[in-house]
């Protein structure tokens, strides 16, 4: 591994990667995308991850956002270049196989916010501050942001806070439908671990093939995407994880899923 700025733990079947910049609240800069490329490169080839969780170091930032001091210097091209690479990374995190869950700990502003509506779920702390506040900056959102949040929440919300470049605490993000839950700091991680243990017991190749069948429908139109439901529901039948949760069902015993 030896990376700078990501640490990657494992625990059973869950993982879980830490932004690990506290200094500078995560701040996003080349060499930290080009490290989580690489450790979501590992999560994804690592059959026994079943779901991951993305958090920030320390008690106060998820992630503020790319990093300011870097981007100060850069030239239009490498500017396109920095917005590429992240929106790479994004979507990789976004296209993992496995369910992933931020654990948004403190501010998630501009690229935080961006890599937060990347993963699949979002828990956020009482103390979370969600936004994307790069208008104050003369610059736009370019992880993603205009695209994913008026997917996430309505356009006309959407273009109110890239416009405005308010934030928007734990409570206003759950209303708006930004963040799923919202929990006191100290129970966060417990709050998520729990989840991502509900669905690490379930059949895994069904949460994937779930997953795939939003991720991928979202893109179609419904008629397509309700045929491609049909054709991973098919899927699902070649496993043998629905033999088992089948039979467990009606024999009232607990699956033993094998992920196969
Ligand atoms: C670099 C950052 C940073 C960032 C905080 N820091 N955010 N450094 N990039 N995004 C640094 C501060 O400079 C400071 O360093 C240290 O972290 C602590 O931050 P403070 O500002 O002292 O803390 P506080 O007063 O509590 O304010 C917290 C804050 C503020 C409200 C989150 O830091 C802030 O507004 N940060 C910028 C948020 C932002 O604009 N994000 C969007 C970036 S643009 P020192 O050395 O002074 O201790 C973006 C574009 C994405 O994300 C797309 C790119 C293609």
């Amino acid at each position: 591994m030896g990376w700078n700025n990501i640490l990657l733990e494992k625990e059973d079947n869950l993982a879980v990667m830490t932004i690990n910049r506290p200094k500078v609240l995560n701040a996003l800069n080349g060499e930290t995308l080009r490290e989580l490329d690489e450790a979501v490169e590992q999560i994804a080839a690592d059959d026994e991850v079943r779901v991951v969780i993305i958090t920030g170091a320390g008690e106060k930032a998820f992630v503020a956002g790319a990093d300011i001091a870097f981007m100060q210097t850069l030239t239009p091209l490498e500017a396109r270049q920095f917005s590429r690479l992240g929106q790479k990374v994004f979507s990789k995190i976004e296209n993992l196989p496995q369910p992933v869950i931020a654990a948004i700990n403190g501010f998630a502003l501009g690229g935080g916010c961006e890599l937060a509506m990347a993963c699949d779920i979002r828990i956020a702390s009482e103390n979370a501050k969600l936004g994307q506040p790069e208008v104050n900056l003369g610059i736009i959102a370019g992880f993603g942001g205009t695209q994913r949040l008026p997917r996430l929440v309505n356009p006309g919300l959407a273009k109110e806070i890239l416009f405005t470049a308010d934030m928007y605490d734990a409570e206003a993000a759950h209303r708006i439908g930004l963040v799923n839950h919202v929990v006191p700091a100290a129970e966060l991680m417990n709050f998520c671990k729990n989840m991502a243990r509900r669905i690490a017991a379930r059949g895994p190749i069904a949460v994937r093939l779930s997953k795939e069948a939003v991720n991928e429908g979202l893109e179609m139109d419904l008629e397509k995407a309700i045929a491609h439901e049909a054709d991973l529901f098919a899927v699902a039948f070649a496993t043998e994880d629905r033999n088992e949760g089948i039979s467990a069902f009606l024999a009232k015993k607990k699956p033993e899923f094998k992920n196969k």
